[in-house]
């Protein structure tokens, strides 16, 4: 009799083709012609839109024979609404793919764009606010004739350049959802570290922290993906060698090259799953504007430190594989609060301009949010108030 506690049944797959190195972006138009592409649709947000890489990007494709066009009215933390612009402005110029250049934002909204083409029901009726209208919400998801899709990160943090969901604010709610189907993933990632070396620092260190936090949550979450725990490993080991460095010099391309690979690792390897540091951190974006990866920098400590209980050998496991000072998962939370504090990025999110009274609306987003469940440790409202409440305090001791 087959016994589904012994051997849990999932489905894994990571097939998206990255293309890697320095000067890979010159690769762009071949890449769009291998897939079809006559007369793509390049998808950024308006920052990048204006500066010379975008430019740059745009004249090789045109003397590469394509047909580009550029869509650029994107929020940071996208709204719904930017999509569904993109989709007009896809129609509009009868475009035949999708190029989405930039970081998270840019990236989620390109592929947002290019899954809702072809969609029946409007985008705010097809993102997932939680597990529980997973199913009914999927069955309503054209998963046929999606144009395909190229990213092209230029920020090494998100995950999204090589993951299947696209996060989008709805304005009713102010909450964030989800667009989620592994048809997203997209056909294409143009990695190129060079792009990344104008990023400052602040903003190097906090995508870098999200990269962190995808391989440190996946690698704690509970769900059955052993591919998943290796990647993450790999993922943090590139994000210890090269963190620090790359947030005190900007220019050293090895390390942003280690950060881009760190960023791969982690939006492969959070398939899987995430948990409590993303369902804290979501609210603090949609609510309060705050950076994600910052706010996934500040809020990791206190996360590990709840979970320990159910993590601390896995955690240990983990100081043995970064050589971390003792084989303990104190000696994790002792490592983050140090690359933290390397980095300028502070202790509580009192200094990100939270106070006690925002959290009474923000413990019962962030036990909605759809990355709740996939904390090792079940996490209700009062254990979010009280996750607040710690990183508010600074205090690691619960
Ligand atoms: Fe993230």
């Amino acid at each position: 009799m087959r016994d589904s506690t012994v051997v849990a049944p999932a489905d894994w797959a990571y097939p998206t083709q990255i293309h890697f190195g320095l000067g890979r972006i010159r690769e762009l138009p071949e890449a769009c012609r291998s897939l079809g592409m006559a007369r793509p649709l390049l998808v950024c947000d308006s920052g990048l839109a204006e500066l010379p890489m975008t430019a740059n990007i745009l004249k090789a494709c045109e003397a590469g024979g394509l047909s580009i066009a550029l869509f650029s009215d994107i929020r940071p933390n996208p709204l719904e609404r930017n999509a569904t612009d993109g989709v007009a402005a896809y129609h509009a110029g009868d475009h035949d793919g999708v190029i989405a250049l930039g970081g998270g934002s840019s990236l989620d909204t390109g592929k947002a764009i290019a899954l809702m083409t072809v969609q029946n029901y409007p985008v705010q009726e097809l993102t997932i606010a939680s597990f529980l209208d997973f199913t009914e919400i999927q069955a309503k998801l054209v998963t046929e004739g999606l144009p395909p899709v190229i990213t092209v990160p230029t920020t090494s943090g998100t995950g999204s350049e090589i993951g299947r969901a696209s996060a989008l604010i709805n304005e009713e709610s102010g909450t964030k959802k989800g667009l989620f189907h592994p048809v997203m993933m997209p056909e294409i990632c143009l990695a190129d570290p060079e792009l990344t070396l104008s990023l400052p620092p602040d903003v190097t260190a906090a995508v870098g922290f999200d990269a962190l936090s995808h391989s440190l949550e996946t690698y704690c979450c509970a769900f059955p993906h052993p591919f998943a725990d290796g990647v993450a490993l790999q993922g943090m080991a590139l994000a210890n060698e090269a963190l620090v460095a790359v947030y005190r010099d900007g220019s050293d391309l090895a390390a942003r090259a280690n950060m881009m690979m760190s960023s791969l690792a982690g939006g492969t390897a959070f398939q899987k799953g995430v948990g409590a540091v993303h369902a804290l951190s979501h609210p603090l974006s949609s609510r309060h504007g705050i950076h994600h990866g910052l706010a996934n920098a500040v809020l990791m400590p206190y996360v590990v430190a709840f979970n320990m209980p159910v993590i601390e050998d896995k955690l240990a496991a983990l100081a043995r594989y970064l050589d971390l000072p003792s084989p303990s998962g104190q000696a994790v939370i002792d490592w983050l609060v140090e690359m933290r504090a390397e980095c300028d990025i502070p202790h509580d999110i009192a200094a990100l301009g939270i106070s006690e009274n925002d959290i009474a609306t923000l413990a019962p987003l962030a036990a909605a949010d759809i990355t709740a469940v996939e904390n090792p440790v079940a996490v209700t409202e009062d254990d979010m108030t009280a996750l607040y409440r710690a990183a508010l305090a600074g205090d690691l001791q619960n």
